[in-house]
């Protein structure tokens, strides 16, 4: 992404752990060889992408802050601390100004799920959020990613289909779990719910959710119902969303136009489609999305984060 968008660089290097040290990676035109992760090796860096997970985070990236650079992670750690500012430039690019040397980024569905609320709360006003999730395999990193086509293979050849990263075989299946549990609820349905909150700046926003893992390899979608403040048509809605950043709007289904994960993923926009009234609630709106979870659910969002930081 930071070769895609051109973003301004003197020097690029890429770290992850021993195990991928002295590995080849593409990197725009050319390739770099991966690094093993270090105090040593992250010194003089400006800006730090950490995309890897929460405890490597903690580890490094307090350190990245201390020597004057600044770390734009991607992990759970620091979405909360009321110190980080939690970023979707689409929807609270303002909040960067509070930093102290640490940006989080959002999970992959509250940064689609936020960038289409958003617009909607500045037209309407929202009262409340349910949605159920439709999440890709990549979402839980490349090794399920990996068990997917795996599986998929074995089923096209008549194996038995094995299930290793995850709870379940994936493949022609759909999982309401495989996250951890958070009392009744999944990580992942808190992270949403939390992250919503903090980025739309509304605390007490009521948000249900279920998350929910489907056999698709990359890009995620939601069916998304909201209530209004105010009452507003589907046709109010859409010219909403029609005019709202980081938004495309999808919507003829008569004609079999509507938003897929097959044709979000390698994009950076958010596919916003099936808007409808929602008769079921007082103002209600429906909506489907979908938003490529590796794209503009981490890579893209963490790279305009960055390019904020250059103003
Ligand atoms: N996948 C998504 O859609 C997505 C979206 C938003 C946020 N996230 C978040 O992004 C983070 C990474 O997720 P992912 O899906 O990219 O996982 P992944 O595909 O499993 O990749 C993890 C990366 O982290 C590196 N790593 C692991 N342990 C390390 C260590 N101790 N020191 C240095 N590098 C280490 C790995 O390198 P090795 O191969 O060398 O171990 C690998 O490059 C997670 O916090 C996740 O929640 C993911």
């Amino acid at each position: 992404m930071l070769h895609e968008r051109a973003f301004p660089m003197a020097e690029l290097r890429v770290l992850a752990s021993e195990r991928s040290a002295g590995m080849v990676v593409p990197a725009g035109e050319g390739e770099l060889t991966v690094e093993a992760v270090s105090d040593h090796a992250l010194g003089g860096a400006d800006i730090v992408f950490f995309a890897a997970g929460g405890s490597t985070a903690r580890r490094y990236a307090p350190r990245v802050a201390e020597n004057g650079g600044i770390a734009i992670d991607k992990s759970s750690a620091y979405r909360q601390d009321p110190n980080v500012p939690l970023v979707v430039p689409e929807v609270n690019a303002a909040t960067i100004a509070g930093h102290h040397g640490i940006v989080a980024n959002p999970n992959c569905v509250a940064i689609p799920l936020t960038i289409s609320l958003a617009p909607l709360e500045r037209a309407f006003g929202l009262r409340q959020v349910t949605l159920a999730t439709y999440q890709a395999a990549s979402g839980a990193g490349k090794a399920l990613r990996a068990e997917l086509e795996e599986q998929l293979h074995a089923d096209a050849e008549g194996r038995e289909p094995r299930a290793g990263v995850y709870p379940h075989v994936l493949h022609g299946n759909v999982v309401p779990g495989g996250w951890t549990m958070e009392g009744e609820d999944t990580e992942e349905e808190r992270k949403v719910v939390a992250e919503t909150r903090k980025v739309l700046g509304m605390p007490e926003l009521p948000v249900s959710i279920t998350t929910v893992r489907v056999p698709v390899a990359v890009a995620h979608s939601a069916a998304v119902f909201v209530e209004l403040e105010r009452p507003a048509t589907s046709g109010d809605a859409r010219e909403v969303f029609r005019g709202a950043p980081g938004v495309v709007v999808v919507d003829d289904p008569a004609a079999q136009r509507y938003p897929t994960p097959r044709d979000a993923a390698g994009t950076d926009s958010v596919y916003v489609g099936r808007v409808r009234r929602d008769t079921g609630r007082e103002n209600g709106i429906a909506f489907f999305f979908s938003a490529d979870n590796l794209r503009k659910g981490a890579a893209t969002n963490a790279v305009q984060v960055a390019e904020l930081l250059l103003g």
